[in-house]
């Protein structure tokens, strides 16, 4: 009968055999889906699996240290973290329209990841976090949400690269996966992460990206995190992230009068993040988080709560 413990010494016994002996590589995203793959590999395959981790300077605060405490400090999994942050910037430079910033993000994604594994000799195998509903939707009619943005993962990795795939979770549901991910040892923080698009933050900066506004957003974004794990509130929702709006406004601060910029908090409550729900924060959270932001994040003078659902809305607003 099916149990999470037969159903991991099945897969590392079918690697094991399928890779025999050869080289595999992973993109870790810091993700769920990614880190059980991987974790579930290494255990199969051990020292023949390398994992690539790279940071395009667009993610959250603490999410690189995260990957790297997790896989290299305590799994000791062989892994390469390439600081590509000043590439992603030089590329995004001048880039205003969200479906360019995809494409640009996707596209320097992928050269970076195949020349790190150029390096590594005797690659043949790739391993993905490909899920179940993950294989559905690329042979069914996508969503609206797919068609409206162009979503990409790590897709058209293995094409390009000549690469055999192995996909461990191809036949589990997200729960499943946290599951396995629990049974592997992997730390809660990573099992219950809110999902995190691959554009990353690139596409919660609205308008043009600099390395100061990522800066900007980073701490906001931490702080809305951060207060919405205290309130015990993080699990229960879909999403809650931080935006950075393009625009000025005035306020005041002491004696002086401000001109700055404004962030948007977005909270969802969702089950696939095709519909979503906007979440009634309390409003204790809302005025703590604003507090937080003003005070501590140089830049900002205003904060606004979006209230729109999807549909209308889309949960990120690029
Ligand atoms: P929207 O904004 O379309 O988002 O309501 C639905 C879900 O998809 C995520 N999302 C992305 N994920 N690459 C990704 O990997 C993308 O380009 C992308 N755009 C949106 C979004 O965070 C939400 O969970």
């Amino acid at each position: 009968d099916w149990t999470m413990g037969n159903f991991l010494m099945e897969k590392e016994v079918e690697i094991r055999k399928m890779v025999n002996g050869k080289k595999a590589i992973c993109a870790l995203s810091g993700g769920v889906d990614s880190s059980v793959a991987a974790v579930l590999v290494y255990n199969a395959i051990g020292e023949n699996l390398t994992c690539i981790f790279v940071d395009n300077g667009l993610l959250r605060k603490g999410e690189r240290e995260q990957v790297e405490k997790t896989f290299r400090d305590h799994f000791h999994i062989p892994l390469i973290v390439v600081d590509a942050r000043e590439r992603f910037l030089k590329a995004l430079k001048g880039v205003t329209d969200p479906e360019q910033k995809r494409k640009i993000i996707g596209n320097l994604f992928i050269e970076v990841f195949e020349e790190e594994a150029k390096k590594i000799p005797d690659v043949e195998f790739l391993v993905q976090g490909t899920l179940y509903p993950d294989v559905i939707e690329s042979v069914s009619v996508k969503g609206p949400s797919a068609v409206i943005k162009t979503h990409h993962n790590v897709g058209g990795l293995p094409e390009k690269m000549n690469l055999k795939l192995i996909e461990p979770l191809r036949e589990l549901f997200k729960d499943e996966v946290r599951e396995l991910g629990k049974e592997l040892g992997l730390p809660d923080e990573i099992i219950y992460r809110q999902p995190f698009p691959g554009p990353g933050l690139a596409i919660r900066i609205i308008g043009e990206v600099n390395k100061n506004d990522l800066e900007i957003l980073r701490e906001a974004d931490a702080i809305v995190v951060e207060e919405v794990k205290k309130a015990g509130l993080y699990r229960d929702l879909w999403q809650s992230f931080a935006v950075l709006l393009p625009i000025h406004t005035v306020g005041v601060m002491g004696d002086y009068r401000t001109y700055e910029k404004v962030i948007a908090i977005r909270a969802v409550e969702s089950t696939d993040g095709m519909t979503a729900d906007w979440a009634r924060l309390p409003y204790d959270l809302l005025d703590r988080i604003m507090r937080r932001i003003i005070n501590e994040v140089k830049g900002v003078n205003r904060v606004v709560y979006d209230i729109t659902s999807k549909p209308p809305g889309t949960i990120e607003w690029e």
